[in-house]
């Protein structure tokens, strides 16, 4: 063992007495001192097999050694003036290296086309609103001239709270429309109003594939001096064509609202077929995607606006219909599950 010892260092010795560059005394270095591999970390191991008594001798034998072959080193590098920045190879880092790519989501299909639509509102000048979900039954209906007895609350069914476990004296609703944020806007803003508000609804549905308890809306108001049914007509017009193309036309057809006179239905050429009929628009060439109508007096007067000054439009986009109609989702259950098979396709 001693001999083994002492072959090394003279090996050591002579090939640290040769070394001409950095490059060979970095060589050299990882040769004798490298932790897993290097000739010294060997040794040590060996050491280990002695037996008992012979172990300290050899022990201190071999702690000479290297601190001969450490100093030699030490010695050449000076002699030689290397320059070697040991910081600097012990952390180095192989940019080049694989690694695993961080996995980035993205946002929920109506979140994407909701902010498409806001976009498009928003360079026409609107500001875009928040109003609650949990909404006073006066908000939702009564204010909208949907009075308790109206027949118009039959289509809106929706999930009643008793005011008495929420500590109140109003009844509230899980809202069935974001139109429940018309009077509000107009009594916090005034008129002139230009405003969106996205956001979600709630009615008791039976579902299947077209019915869901929750789904999303964009509510649209916009109150002036002198608006007529024909500046609806063609402000409509115009946010079809900026989200579906120039070519896009509208057709209205009428439709009761309780809140709007006169009401319709709008609807836009199919942006799939462009009007000859398909399985999108179920052969008719159109598709159903908002509802307007002028904004009726007593909805004016219920958010403090004059209607013999004041006149105004309002409309209500099917936002979940939007997004289905884009991706041709035919169940809109998926929408709200949540589940990642789905929702990583777009
Ligand atoms: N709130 C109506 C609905 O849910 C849509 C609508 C909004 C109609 C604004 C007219 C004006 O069906």
């Amino acid at each position: 063992m001693e001999i083994k010892l002492k072959d090394l260092k003279e090996q050591a010795l002579k090939e640290i007495e040769n070394i001409r560059n950095s490059e060979e005394w970095q060589n050299i270095e990882n040769k004798y001192f490298s932790r897993k591999s290097g000739e010294l970390a060997k040794l040590l191991k060996d050491i280990k097999e002695v037996s008992d008594d012979l172990r300290p001798k050899i022990g201190a034998v071999a702690n000479e050694i290297k601190n001969e072959i450490s100093k030699a080193l030490e010695q050449k590098k000076q002699d030689l003036n290397l320059d070697i920045d040991e910081d600097l190879e012990r952390d180095f880092i192989d940019v080049t290296l694989e690694i695993e790519k961080y996995k980035l989501g993205h946002l929920h299909p109506v979140t994407q086309v909701q902010t498409e639509l806001e976009d498009i509102f928003k360079s026409m000048g609107f500001m875009v609103l928040d109003g609650p979900e949990l909404e006073s039954d006066y908000y939702n209906f009564e204010g909208l001239n949907i009075p308790t007895w109206h027949p118009a609350r039959d289509m809106q069914d929706t999930f009643y709270i008793d005011p008495k476990t929420v500590n109140g004296t109003e009844n509230l609703v899980m809202r069935t429309q974001t139109s429940s944020v018309q009077v509000r806007a107009m009594q916090k803003h005034g008129a002139p109003l230009r405003v969106v508000i996205p956001g979600r609804c709630f009615r008791n549905e039976a579902t299947d594939v077209r019915h869901e308890h929750t789904f999303y809306q964009l509510e649209g108001l916009m109150i002036d001096k002198n608006i007529s049914f024909t500046d609806m007509c063609g402000f409509l017009e115009t946010v079809a064509q900026k989200l579906y193309g120039e070519d896009t036309k509208i057709r209205l057809r009428p439709k009761y609202y309780p809140f709007v006179e006169p009401g319709v239905n709008g609807e836009v050429t199919c942006f799939l077929c462009h009007g000859k009929g398909c399985k999108l628009c179920k052969n008719s060439g159109w598709l159903e995607i908002v509802g307007a109508g002028m904004v009726h007096p007593n909805v004016l007067k219920a958010g403090n606006v004059d209607p013999d000054k004041y006149q105004g439009f309002a409309f209500g986009f099917g936002l979940t219909r939007l997004v289905m109609l884009k991706y041709n989702i035919d169940d809109i259950r998926l929408l709200q599950s949540g589940d990642l098979r789905f929702l990583n396709q777009f």
